[in-house]
């Protein structure tokens, strides 16, 4: 035989091979998984907020009252448990009292983080608070600590939630919201370490006791749950000295953690046309989420063993470079099959430490970073990452099941990644697995003993797949990654065996 037909066999060999992997469980459920682990994140930036969401009553573009249709249609769809608003680095600059009152009447600012694009403030309290409403979501809102006061944060917090007679709730009133709204999270600043005041550990700790301290004085009388602006990613010291010091006084401590396809925040790397060093170095960057949380646990284990206090991960995704051609400081990048990957293998991270977590916000929901949905004048395109989120939805609030297996290795030129990534949960007498095959050239066989959790049958299989990682819907081809029926999963003697092509996504209903 000749050699390039020796190669090209033995390569079509590796193309087909399937490992067989054995999905283990005891059966028993762990603890409920927070929807809110599927939360999202909404900031003044790019064309998020703007084109994004809001278009404005009078716009040509179908809108329920200055919000985007089509937009709203696609949020409701994927049950959005929670948002955050308005920043992200732009909270620190905002002021809530631009942005309340007649839209003529509000004045414009600068958005000195993002672009120094001038913000008309149309888009404020009251739109934000009505968009989750409409959309049924629960509310993240964050103060302003680097560039704000005690006070503002006091009469935002009495404007929003108030029911006495006195000026802020009046005023209100007199912008047309009788009822007070629910705050159900609150950000005590943002990134205090950097664009949210550049703060030491130490001063920001002092900051924050003072702030949370009045956040009940103005919400009913009660507490929202409040979350302490944490680490940048692998700072340990930070999360240490703010447990020292908040750890009576809060409820929740976030950290932010952004996958980079090169790990190098100079140049981070394409959003599109992308290949298998940077596809690969992607998933293993993606996969550094898991000694993240750990860590981040174990420091916090230190003064609080029960674990009362919850970690975010309130901001985290994929962060490209920008796509070329488009605004500085927009953040817009495209999203591909690689982010479908990045999102489902970090939910099942989320899952898997769903017991001390308490909610994480992709960043961010529309046009910026890891989208949900991109849009373009009046047309919208549901991404990669969208249909991972709509087809994680079943495990919103659903009980834990753990699971073990030894992972096949996903290897690229020497370094290997686990191929597999797995949740299985149940939520209402149905059982859902959702497995996920990284390798992009080799498929993958999982089984699992059914009668360990009970079932008997496949309900519905489904799948989310691409011809190659850098794949991805554009508004010339907007459907070209979404769910699809899957018919590679079968039971047979008790045994559900399923076969994942490369580069897939599987949710298996079992009953
Ligand atoms: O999500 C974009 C930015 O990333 C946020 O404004 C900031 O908090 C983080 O650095």
């Amino acid at each position: 035989m000749k050699k390039s037909l020796i190669l090209a066999t033995a390569l079509a060999l590796t193309m087909s091979a399937s490992a067989q992997t054995e999905l283990k469980t005891a059966g028993k459920t762990a603890y409920k998984l927070p929807a809110e682990l599927q939360g999202q994140f909404a900031e003044h930036l790019g064309r998020c907020i703007y084109d994004g969401i809001w278009v404005g009553k009078d716009s040509k573009i179908p809108n329920i009252n200055g919000y985007r249709k089509d937009v709203v249609e696609a949020f409701k769809e994927l049950q959005i448990p929670v948002l955050r608003w308005p920043g992200g680095c732009f909270a620190d600059t905002y002021h809530w009292r631009d942005g309340v009152g007649p839209a003529g009447e509000r004045p414009a600012i600068k958005n000195v983080f993002w672009g120094g694009t001038m913000e008309d403030n149309s888009f404020g309290t009251d739109e934000f608070f009505q968009l989750c409403e409409l959309i049924g979501c629960k509310t993240y809102l964050s103060a302003n600590v680097g560039s704000g006061t005690v006070k503002d944060m006091n009469d935002w917090l009495e404007y929003i939630t108030g029911t006495e007679d006195c000026p802020n709730v009046n005023l209100r009133k007199a912008n047309g919201r009788e009822k007070p709204y629910k705050i159900d999270y609150l950000g005590i600043g943002n990134e205090s370490w950097g664009c949210g005041g550049n703060m030491t550990p130490e001063y920001y700790a002092q900051l924050y006791r003072q702030y949370s301290g009045y956040a009940h004085l103005y919400s009913n009388n009660q507490y929202p749950v409040r979350v302490v602006s944490g680490a940048n990613a692998f700072d340990f010291n930070w999360t240490d000295v703010l447990m020292k010091y908040t750890k009576n006084n809060a409820e929740h401590i976030s950290v932010h953690y952004y996958t980079l396809p090169t790990e190098d925040w100079g140049v981070k790397g394409a959003s599109t046309d992308f290949s298998e060093d940077h596809y690969w170095s992607t998933i293993n960057a993606c996969l550094k989420m898991d000694s993240l949380i750990v860590n981040h646990l174990k420091v916090m284990d230190k003064y609080d063993a029960e674990g009362k206090i919850k970690l975010d991960v309130d901001e985290w995704g994929v962060w490209t470079d920008q796509l070329p051609g488009s605004v500085p400081g927009y953040l817009y990048q495209q999203n591909t099959m690689r982010d479908a990957l990045v999102a489902s293998n970090t939910f099942d991270i989320f899952h898997h430490y769903g017991k001390r977590l308490g909610m994480c916000n992709i960043a961010q929901i529309v046009n910026v970073l890891q989208a949900m949905v991109m849009t373009e004048g009046d047309k919208m395109i549901k991404t990669p990452t969208y249909y991972v989120f709509k087809m994680y939805a079943v495990h919103q609030d659903a009980d834990y099941i753990p699971v073990e297996f030894n992972s096949p290795k996903y290897t690229y030129n020497g370094k290997s990644v686990p191929a597999l990534s797995v949740t299985l949960s149940k939520k209402n007498g149905k059982y859902h697995l959702t497995v996920s095959n990284n390798d992009p050239k080799v498929k993958n066989t999982i089984t699992l003993d059914l009668n360990k959790i009970g079932a008997k049958a496949i309900a519905k299989q489904e799948i989310i797949s691409a011809a190659k990682f850098s794949d991805y819907n554009h508004f010339g081809q907007p459907e070209t990654i979404n769910i699809k029926t899957f018919n590679g999963a079968s039971v047979k003697k008790g045994t559900l065996s399923a076969t994942l092509p490369p580069l897939s996504i599987v949710t298996i209903e079992l009953q």
